[in-house]
């Protein structure tokens, strides 16, 4: 797991109106092609606001199947996928959380280390765990008076965060900018 010390973490954010749920897709969408193993995306907002759709559009995307059945985990708590390259996909919902230890017990630092793109809803039910490693934080917030419409608001913290979200910002932006700038460092994607 990677963790950032305090003196050198850096940030950036940027905030836009997702029109309906296919614009939380289509978001979900672009980032499934920027994240990597071990990456922590932390989803955050009230009951309904989309977290579990978003969720569920990234995972369909990573494995390529747009019917895949992504059900929400707030009973397991955590949900695995298996990506064609063999690493996997934690999809987790903390709600029903019971304290520390159950954190412990699903094991997510251990999976984080061994390489799984860890999704993550409720993650303020386990705010330690998350504190200091490099995670993108995505925030949905419904809307007043429209069922439709979520403010979502990302912000990247630690590593190579800031870069990659200034790539989707610019993505987001002209739909024609490369959403992936890691693969032009030559790091490998498992
Ligand atoms: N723009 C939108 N983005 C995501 N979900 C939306 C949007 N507009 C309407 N919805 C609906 O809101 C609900 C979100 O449910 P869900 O993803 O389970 O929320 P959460 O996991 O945050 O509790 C779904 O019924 C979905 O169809
Ligand atoms: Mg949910």
């Amino acid at each position: 797991m990677s963790r950032s010390g305090l003196s050198t973490v850096n940030t950036n954010s940027f905030e836009r109106m997702l029109q309906d749920e296919q614009a939380t897709a289509r978001l979900a969408t672009t980032l499934a092609g920027m994240v990597r193993r071990g990456d922590v995306l932390l989803l955050s907002g009230p009951l309904g606001a989309g977290k579990t759709a978003f969720a569920r559009a990234l995972i369909r995307a990573r494995l390529a199947d747009p019917g895949l059945v992504v059900a929400s985990p707030s009973f397991t708590l955590v949900q695995t996928y298996c990506e064609p390259q063999g690493s996997e996909i934690w999809h987790a919902d903390l709600y029903r959380l019971n304290g520390e230890e159950d954190v412990e017990d699903l094991g997510l630092e251990e999976a984080i280390d061994e390489g799984a793109l860890m999704l993550v809803e409720w993650p303020e039910r386990a705010a330690a765990l998350f504190e200091g490693i490099d995670r993108l934080e995505i925030r949905l917030a419904p809307v007043a008076c429209d069922d439709n419409r979520r403010l979502v608001h990302l912000a990247g913290i630690g590593g190579d965060w800031p870069a990659r979200l200034n790539a989707l910002a610019c993505h987001e932006m002209t739909g024609i900018s490369d959403p992936a700038p890691h693969h032009k460092k030559g790091r490998t994607e498992p």
